[in-house]
């Protein structure tokens, strides 16, 4: 359904509920944050690219409404936006995609491309197995727009780069994820690792 590697196990709702869902929002309002700045870096590093330039400015506001609306129910909630510490996935990400690669551009775009689909994929899963049903439909909310992300960052690269250079990258890059984040520590932040 999300084209991963890696099927996150229901469970893994069941142990970030039982953490507390306040750190998850926290986490999720600064990962909103960070996929509007990744659209704005690609754009100002890529300024002669039209595909980039006219399609990701629209995407990073939508990005930013996301944070608004996280923040807005965070602070409904009683909670607080918490400062971020680094993240572990974002950084394994990044080092991961060192190995064998051959254009930066193609490897941000497929990174992202992956990015959005395990973010849609845990809304999902939030939105399925959430004992508490209004954060359930929240999540629910977000995710055909993270899912319709996933497909845009593919198609830019499809775009740009020979197919068959993308479909390797795809399939190397989402098997180093899926490595990735299966053996990431357990933590109440949207791209944690399953508890062991
Ligand atoms: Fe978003
Ligand atoms: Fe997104």
């Amino acid at each position: 359904m999300f084209s991963l590697m890696y099927e996150t196990p229901s469970s893994w709702v069941q142990d970030v509920e039982a953490l507390g869902t306040l750190t998850l929002l926290s986490d999720h309002a600064h990962c909103e944050l960070k996929a509007a700045a990744t659209m704005q870096a690609l754009v100002a590093k890529n300024p002669t690219c039209d595909s980039i330039v006219r399609t990701l400015p629209r995407f990073a506001m939508e990005e930013l409404e996301h944070f608004e609306m996280v923040e807005a129910l965070l602070r409904e909630r009683g909670g607080k936006l918490a400062e971020q510490d680094t993240s572990p996935y974002a950084d394994g990400l990044h080092k991961g995609s060192r190995a064998n690669r051959k254009s930066l551009l193609l490897d941000r775009l497929i990174l992202s491309h992956i990015i959005e689909a395990r973010s849609a994929e845990r809304f999902y899963l939030l939105s399925e197995h959430l004992q508490d049903r209004e954060l359930a439909e929240f999540f629910g909310s977000l995710m055909p727009s993270e899912s319709a992300h996933r497909i845009m960052f593919l198609r830019l690269a499809e775009g740009l780069f020979p197919a068959e250079d993308v479909q390797a990258r795809t399939a190397e890059l989402r098997q180093m994820e899926a490595d990735l984040i299966s053996n990431l520590p357990f933590e109440a932040r949207i791209h944690s690792g399953p508890k062991q």
